[in-house]
């Protein structure tokens, strides 16, 4: 067992500067083209999805064998897990035989049992909670495109879910000022919006985006909220995000999902394509992030 394990479950668990450090490093490393740069030779990670996903997975895949480790996927319901082992106990047996066990789920109890109970580092794959993973990738794409965050302005828009709680976090975290404009009764927890100075609900999508740097949005139903999907486009439909909408905001501003995206729900069709749009970039920068994540927890603790 490492007496230095570290988890990354929440943005809260790195201080400021050490995220600064790990942006800062994901910028490198995307420029590196050296192949023989292996550091993670012989390592190896267990990502465990009890949900889809494409991008984390790609760049975690990618990004261990890259670093020179290998990553074994196990899909939560076909382990022992969907059985009934508890995750007290896979997390042991984890630790024995992997170097980092990698999570997504929405049953953060789990996540948080499995981070307590493993002797290797866990790190948050999107949670009912948090997604911090893309939030490193988010602030790399705005400080790429438009330097640092900090002091800056951004705008939430949409479902205080786990994207929204890990904006806030990252609000704290980066010390920049966060706008938030969801629907009566889809808002942060107070709670969450309480644990920074730099987070304010607003009342309209417009408010939010005035003098944003940056306009974020996710989908309208998350994963787990499927069944609400037909109520929730009623709810949402005044939190489309469109150009109509970014006008409002600077001219410099940009725009990030997470993706996937729901083209004519909670953006307009074409704003992927919009010139404001950092998608792309956005998602590509995940593979670059999380080599810097698996680099931090497994080579520099
Ligand atoms: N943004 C994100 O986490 O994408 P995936 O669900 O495809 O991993």
């Amino acid at each position: 067992m490492s007496s230095t394990k570290r988890n990354f479950l929440s943005l809260l668990d790195c201080s400021p500067e050490e995220l600064s450090h790990l942006v800062e490093r994901a910028k490198t490393l995307k420029q590196n083209r050296d192949w023989e740069f292996r550091p993670l030779r012989g390592r190896t990670a267990v990502l465990i999805l009890a949900l889809h996903s494409t991008r984390t997975r790609v760049a975690f895949e990618t990004g261990m064998n890259q670093l020179g480790g290998h990553t074994i996927v196990l899909n939560a319901d076909d382990t022992q897990l969907g059985r009934g082992e508890p995750i007290e106990d896979t997390a042991r047996v984890l630790s024995e035989m992997v170097d980092i066990a990698i999570i997504r789920t929405l049953n953060q109890e789990d996540m948080e049992s499995l981070a307590a109970s493993a002797s290797i580092p866990v790190i948050n794959a999107m949670s009912s909670q948090l997604h911090p993973c893309q939030l490193l990738a988010d602030v790399q794409t705005f400080e790429e495109l438009r330097g640092p965050i900090g002091g800056r302005t951004v705008a939430f828009v949409g479902d205080g879910y786990n994207m929204c709680n890990s904006y806030i976090n990252a609000a704290r975290q980066w010390g920049f000022n966060l706008k938030i404009a969801s629907p009566s009764g889809y808002e942060p927890s107070p709670e969450m919006v309480a644990s920074t100075d730099n987070a304010t609900l607003v009342e309209s999508p417009r408010e939010a985006v005035e003098g944003a740097d940056l306009v974020v949005t996710d989908v309208w139903s998350s994963m787990g909220h499927e069944a609400q999907a037909e109520q929730r486009r009623a709810i949402f439909a005044p939190y489309q995000v469109n150009e109509a909408l970014l006008d409002h905001a600077p001219e410099q501003t940009l725009f990030m999902h997470c993706l996937p995206a729901h083209r004519g729900e909670e953006i307009s069709p074409t704003l992927l394509e919009d010139p404001r749009s950092a998608v792309w970039q956005e998602a590509g920068n995940r593979l670059h992030s999380q080599k810097a994540l698996l680099e931090f927890l497994l080579a520099e603790q």
